[in-house]
């Protein structure tokens, strides 16, 4: 399939039909999501949580960012690839740039994402003029959590709602190509969806925004902590794992692999000289 970049995403938005993007980490997580169809992969900071193990995403790098942002590249071929900037990464326009160039270069990735409304307009901008394609991330913005008092839901008040808004016209204005809403009431996200030129990538935002995104690991029920209200998992795949595993253990210790068929030979007549 061709490559999904931005013209076929705005085709796509123009065509009004949802577009499908979730998380990938890694060769294996990005060749998988990348085969299944999926329009966008993001590399997001969600890695120190559901791969690192971490109990939030405030540690993670850019080091660590890039690592495993090329590492998905590798197993991506039709998918726009998008990577997040980590905590700490863009507090100015300068710190954006420079760190956003690198998710590019370093990190092969297609385009950058990062979180805040109307407080993050010059970093958009200066990314924007450094020739980096940007998505925003607004709504509940986990790089913030503590900040926000904890994961809940953003834009329950009229004015908490009209205060989104603005947000994100300011980021289309500034240059963003979309912009993921986190954990929005559905009525209000489908409303900012219904005012914006370029596309609304949700996650706990219901069905009225113009695509969805998810978190690898809570679709396929590989994450072992709390799951948010907002995931349908589309498989469980951790006991189906576990069982392989504990068949191979099995195997092991019951000398029922390897077989022959998993083995190298050698001639007798070579064997004959090394065991005299
Ligand atoms: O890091 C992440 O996984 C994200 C998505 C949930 C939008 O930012
Ligand atoms: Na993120």
């Amino acid at each position: 399939a061709p490559k999904f970049n931005l013209h076929q995403l705005r085709l796509k938005h123009a065509r009004e039909q949802p577009i499908s993007m979730v998380t990938a980490y890694d060769y294996p997580s990005a060749r998988i999501a990348d085969g299944a169809g999926v329009d966008m992969l993001l590399v997001g900071d969600s890695v120190g949580m559901v791969v690192l193990g971490r109990k939030d995403t405030t540690e993670v790098t850019m080091d660590e960012m890039v690592h495993h942002c090329r590492a998905a590249a590798t197993g991506t071929s039709r998918a726009l690839l998008v990577g997040d900037l980590p905590f700490g990464s863009y507090l100015t326009a300068e710190d954006a740039a420079r760190n956003g160039v690198r998710l590019v270069k370093e990190g092969r990735a297609d385009a950058v994402k990062l979180e805040g409304g109307g407080r993050v307009v010059p970093q958009v901008r200066s990314l924007v003029d450094a020739g980096v394609a940007v998505m925003g991330h607004i709504g509940l913005t986990p790089q913030s959590y503590a900040a926000l008092g904890g994961y809940r839901v953003q834009g329950r008040t009229g004015a908490e709602a009209a205060r989104l808004f603005e947000d994100a016209l300011a980021l289309q204005a500034a240059g963003c190509f979309a912009i993921v809403l986190e954990m929005v009431p559905a009525e209000v996200a489908q409303r900012i969806t219904s005012l914006l030129a370029i596309p609304t990538i949700g996650i706990g935002a219901g069905g009225g925004t113009s695509g969805q995104v998810q978190v690898f690991h809570d679709l396929l029920g590989l994450y072992d902590q709390k799951v948010p209200k907002f995931v349908r998992q589309f498989s469980k795949l951790e006991q189906p794992m576990r069982d392989a595993l504990a068949q191979y253990v099995h195997a092991v210790d019951a000398r029922a692999f390897p077989q022959p068929r998993h083995t190298f030979p050698i001639s007798h007549e070579h064997l004959g000289d090394f065991c005299r």
